[in-house]
């Protein structure tokens, strides 16, 4: 099969130009030719085509090899050029070799031409592919070498035999190569070694890819917080004979989230500061159920915890329980405190603390539906509670849960009309309404509670 073959030929006689040409086809070539003769001719026919090959005559009244080889060079192109000549002395071709010749033919031996053009061609494929090798992993040092991150190439014997350039940054080295050949047991000091690298290093050797998160010193720069990487690296035959080990710094990220932390626990402890103020605040009226507020809370939660709900939730019912009452602070001192059963206009004045304290919570951003919550406390499931007389499920179940712990504690410990009834008496209470008053999940999460887990009622 023929090769197609994109030849320009200088020369300025055409008889010479297609006794070449028919020596090429004799060759195994199909040669696409353009013949030049001057030095604008051949810049125009760089410029316009790729060429494969350049051959070049000696002898030429308005052009010479000199000047052709010196365009070519000037155009920065790979082409083999080889001199194709009737005369040409020994120096004169020494010479041109120099210049970037690639080799010369004498035309009366014609038959050397394409022998020299396969193993010329052959050479320039070689140079081409270990260029655009070079020029591959002038790419990857480059990246490598641009990156901010640690990297390094470790052998089995833990030595470094490759870093890039953050390494010297990072350890104020002027050259890699004070690391280079050295152990990561001298880079790091033995107890980071045995501690941090040693065994994420071995498991890295049995095929393993392995990510952690270490604190590590760094000199003049302290402890900084590193996301390391460790990953199998094989050699052709598929041995692991290194790891890659990539250390990604983050420690600004990290303070930044250990101080978001800390602000959100300081935020967390405001809130709670917050709620026990306004819970004391509507107890400082009402002496008899002072402490009311949080032990309800003791109980709401314990029971939102025997129930399994989310952390969230359990935080919400904490905070709606301690505030649940807050709307007594409309309630006349006087109704509150009365030792005497209430009448019925006494008890609809009582029956408003829900709404007052939706209201006065209402316009508080609580991540959880606290003012809602404190709304329905009072609601039952038959539909008899106040102030909407919701049923069932149309009853938050937050609401449910301290409706619940609302009652125990409300027989466990005595108020100002009667003596405390105690912990059975209420669990009967709950027991007997269980389903018609109070959520039936509720209740056995209660008793659970208090007869199989042993809880026990704070008295503050
Ligand atoms: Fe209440």
């Amino acid at each position: 099969m023929e090769t197609l073959l994109q030849v320009l030929l200088i020369d300025d006689s055409e008889d010479d130009a297609l006794l070449i040409l028919r020596e090429l086809r004799k060759g195994g070539f199909h040669p696409i030719s353009e013949r030049v003769d001057t030095e604008s001719a051949m810049k125009a026919a760089l410029s316009n085509k790729k060429w494969d090959l350049i051959l070049s005559d000696y002898n030429m009244p308005l052009f010479s090899t000199y000047e052709a080889l010196s365009i070519l060079k000037e155009s920065g192109r790979d082409i083999p050029f080889i001199i194709v000549s009737g005369a040409i002395g020994e120096e004169n071709a020494v010479q041109l070799m120099k210049e970037g010749a690639h080799d010369y033919v004498m035309k009366d031996r014609i038959r050397r031409l394409v022998p020299v053009i396969n193993r010329e061609l052959q050479e320039a494929d070689e140079r081409n592919l270990r260029r655009t090798a070079e020029t591959r992993y002038r790419k990857s040092d480059f990246i490598v070498n641009t990156f901010s991150d640690m990297m390094a190439l470790i052998n089995r014997d833990y030595i470094y035999e490759s870093v890039n350039k953050s390494y010297d940054k990072t350890f104020k080295k002027n050259n890699r190569i004070e690391i280079v050949g050295h152990s990561v047991r001298d880079l790091w000091g033995e107890e980071v070694f045995q501690e941090v690298f040693k065994e994420n290093l071995d498991r890295c050797w049995h095929g393993e890819e392995i990510s952690c998160e270490e604190w590590l010193e760094i000199p003049e720069s302290g402890k900084q917080c590193f996301e390391i990487t460790y990953t199998p690296y094989q050699d052709g035959g598929g041995s692991i004979t290194h790891a890659v080990v990539v250390l990604h710094n983050f420690t600004k990220r990290k303070m930044v989230e250990r101080e978001l932390q800390q602000s959100y626990v300081k935020l967390q402890k405001t809130l709670e500061d917050t709620v026990r103020a306004l819970s004391a605040m509507v107890e400082l009226r009402d002496p008899y159920t002072a402490g009311h507020q949080n032990r309800v809370a003791g109980i709401a939660q314990a029971i939102a915890v025997e129930m399994n709900l989310p952390n969230d939730s359990v935080s919400g019912i904490r905070v709606a329980s301690l505030l649940h009452d807050i709307g007594k602070i409309r309630v006349p001192s006087d109704i509150l405190v009365k030792p005497s059963r209430l009448t019925n206009l006494e008890f609809e004045l009582i029956k408003e603390h829900s709404y007052t304290g939706y209201e006065l919570l209402k316009s508080i951003e609580f991540p959880w539906p606290v003012a809602d919550i404190v709304l329905q406390h009072h609601e039952r499931m038959d539909g008899s509670g106040y102030p909407q007389g919701l049923k069932q499920k149309d009853i938050l179940l937050e609401s449910r849960i301290i409706g619940v712990a609302d009652v125990v504690e409300a027989m466990v410990f005595h108020r100002p009309y009667r003596e405390a009834l105690g912990l059975d008496a209420a669990l009967d209470e709950i027991r007997k309404n269980k389903a018609i008053l109070y959520d039936p999940e509720v209740v056995e999460a209660c008793i659970r509670i208090f007869l199989e887990k042993g809880y026990k009622i704070h008295e503050k």
